[in-house]
C-alpha cells in the first residue's frame, strides 16, 4: 500500500515579521496506486505539498499518515534538477539505484530522450536536459510514491508529448502512486486519475475531481473538454503564472559560456 492520507494540514511561514499561511485545512486520501495531479496559482503551496508528503518539511500543522505506519520508497524530481555538479549524468542516476542498474539507466535516458548524455557532466546539458536527467533518475529508483514538481515544464511540445506518454505508460506498467505538481492542466487531464486545485489566497481545495475516463485521452472528447473548460474557468481569477524556465533551445541558444550537447 504506497497511498496516504493528509490530515488537516495547514502551513504557516514567517514573512515580515507577520504569518502567512499558504495551505489551508487540507484534508485527502490519496489511494494507493493513484495518478494525482495538483494545480493552483504560484505561490500557493504545491511545492510545499510535496515536500511534507515527501517528510523534507515538517513545521505544518496536521498529520501526514501511511497506511502501514511508515513512508514507502519515496521518489522526488524537485523543481530544479538537483544533480550533482561533479558526476556524470549517468552517475548521477546510479547514485540512488540498486547495484547493476547501469543498463537499465541507459535504457531511461533513451527514454527521456538523452541518449548519448550518459557521459556528460550536468552544466553541459541546458537545464530542460537536466530536468529529464533528474526525472529518469527518479524512475530508476523504482519508487513506490513518485513525487513530481512540474516535470515536463518548457520542453518543446512534441517532446513533451511523447514524455506524457512515457509516463502515463509507466505508470500504467507499475503502478506506482504519483503526485505531480503542474500549471498544464490539458496535461493534468491527460494523465491523472484525479486532479486537485488549490485556491489562491486561502491555500485551500478548490476542486477535487477522479477523472474515470478511459486512456488515450483526447482534449476533442466532450468530458475532457468539459473539465478542461472548470479548470479553466476557476483559474480566470489567477494571478498569471511566473515566466516558465526558458524552452530548452533559448535556453543552449542564450548560454554562451558553455559547450552543450545538443540532440
Ligand atoms: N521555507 C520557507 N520560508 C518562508 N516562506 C516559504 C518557505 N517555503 C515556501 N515559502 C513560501 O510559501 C509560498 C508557497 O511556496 P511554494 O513554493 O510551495 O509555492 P508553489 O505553489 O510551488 O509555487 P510555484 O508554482 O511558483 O512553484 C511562497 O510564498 C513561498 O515564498
Ligand atoms: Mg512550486
Amino acid at each position: 500500500m504506497t497511498g496516504f492520507r493528509l490530515e488537516d494540514i495547514t502551513r504557516r511561514f514567517a514573512a515580515n515579521g507577520a504569518q502567512k499561511t499558504v495551505l489551508q485545512d487540507i484534508s485527502l486520501t490519496v489511494e494507493s496506486g493513484a495518478f494525482v495531479t495538483v494545480v493552483g496559482p504560484s505561490g500557493v503551496g504545491k511545492t510545499t505539498l510535496l515536500r511534507m508528503i515527501a517528510g523534507l518539511d515538517r513545521g505544518f500543522e496536521g498529520r501526514v499518515t501511511w497506511p502501514e505506519g511508515r513512508r514507502p520508497k519515496i521518489g522526488m524530481v524537485f523543481q530544479e534538477p538537483r544533480l550533482v555538479p561533479w558526476l556524470s549524468i549517468l552517475d548521477n542516476l546510479l547514485l540512488i539505484a540498486e547495484p547493476g542498474a547501469r543498463s537499465e539507466a541507459l535504457a531511461l535516458l533513451d527514454l527521456v530522450e538523452l541518449q548519448g548524455c550518459a557521459d556528460a557532466l550536468p552544466r553541459q546539458l541546458s537545464g530542460g536536459m537536466q530536468r529529464r536527467a533528474a526525472l529518469a533518475r527518479a524512475l530508476l529508483a523504482k519508487p513506490d510514491l513518485l513525487l513530481l514538481d512540474e516535470p515536463l515544464i518548457s520542453l518543446d511540445s512534441t517532446r513533451a508529448e511523447r514524455l506524457r506518454a512515457r509516463l502515463l505508460a509507466f505508470w500504467q506498467a507499475g503502478k506506482p502512486t504519483i503526485v505531480m505538481v503542474t500549471h498544464d492542466f490539458a496535461e493534468a487531464i491527460e494523465l491523472s486519475s484525479r486532479v486537485i486545485a488549490l485556491a489562491p489566497e486561502t491555500g485551500r481545495i478548490a476542486l477535487d475531481r477522479a477523472i474515470p475516463l478511459p486512456y488515450p485521452r483526447q482534449m476533442t472528447d466532450p468530458a475532457e473538454a468539459s473539465l478542461l473548460g472548470e479548470l479553466r474557468d476557476l483559474a480566470k481569477d489567477w494571478p498569471a503564472p511566473p515566466p516558465s524556465p526558458e524552452s530548452e533551445g533559448e535556453e543552449r541558444a542564450g548560454n554562451t559560456g558553455l559547450r552543450l550537447l545538443t540532440i
